[in-house]
């Protein structure tokens, strides 16, 4: 089976002031030697701030939260790729579970924005999971798979080596509520074998994330599990200690 490294993900969503930024890297210690993948999707205006600390931390990854499906023109308010490559940024969420409940993004616009990032060459974190209705009516692994076959249906090639997959149960998210480490391993190892199926994915290569309540306490048991190759974390990403935490339990796996 390929190797596949740790990844760990903060998504500080519309959180941090400028200086709550600076005390987070204040906060973060031995960074520079993690030996895990990492990185933080900030709020979109402070993305050059984020970038600007890559020259310190050579190893951090910026994110973007969202990305448009079109190229550029009319569209007030939505982030293009090529700015947000050609700003530094490494990799865009896509299909996160508040952009698909808060913001009407169904599983259509999802593989449109998934394709386009694809076709610009950015890193794509690919979010899907299942509500607490859904769970709750055991229509969980349906929800999965359709989540999976429209949106990730007509990879361009760049999909095998710029596809990270995040498995987050709604229900899990911000509640406190984690999934238990058998909960996630049985979906992400549902996720692999569906992407399996899919064209342009390497599946036995493709990272494939848990978030949901992630936190320091949780991470490790989480991590041990075969599937489940990072996280990406919300809440417990906003301070530099519990960030610094969540990377080292990810090195030490
Ligand atoms: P949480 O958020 O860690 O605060 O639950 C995770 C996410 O929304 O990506």
């Amino acid at each position: 089976m390929d190797k596949r490294q740790k990844l760990i993900l903060g998504n500080w969503k519309m959180n941090q002031s400028l200086s709550e930024i600076e005390s987070f890297f204040s906060n973060l210690s031995g960074a520079e030697s993690f030996n895990c993948q990492w990185g933080i999707a900030p709020q979109s205006i402070h993305i050059p701030k984020l970038v600007e600390k890559k020259s310190i931390l050579k190893n951090l990854l910026v994110g973007s939260q969202n990305c448009s499906e079109n190229n550029n023109g009319a569209f007030t308010g939505e982030l293009s790729v090529d700015s947000l490559i050609e700003s530094g940024v490494d990799f865009t969420l896509v299909g996160h579970s508040e952009r698909r409940s808060l913001y009407g993004e169904t599983n259509s616009i999802i593989n449109k924005k998934v394709i386009h990032a694809l076709n610009k060459n950015l890193r794509v974190i690919f979010c899907l999971g299942e509500t607490l209705e859904e769970r709750e009516n055991e229509k969980t692994f349906e929800v999965l798979r359709e989540q999976l076959t429209i949106g990730l249906a007509g990879l361009p090639e760049s999909a095998s080596k710029l596809l990270v997959i995040a498995y987050e149960p709604v229900w899990a998210i911000g509640t406190g509520k984690t999934a238990t480490s058998d909960q996630a391993q049985e979906a992400h190892h549902f996720i692999r074998k569906c992407i399996s199926e899919i064209k342009n994915i390497n599946h036995a290569a493709c990272q494939i994330l848990y978030g949901g309540s992630v936190k320091p306490e949780n991470i490790q048991e989480l991590l041990a599990n075969e599937d489940i190759d990072g996280a990406l974390v919300g809440g417990a990403s906003l301070k530099g200690d519990s960030f610094t935490k969540l990377c080292n339990f990810a090195t030490t796996i």
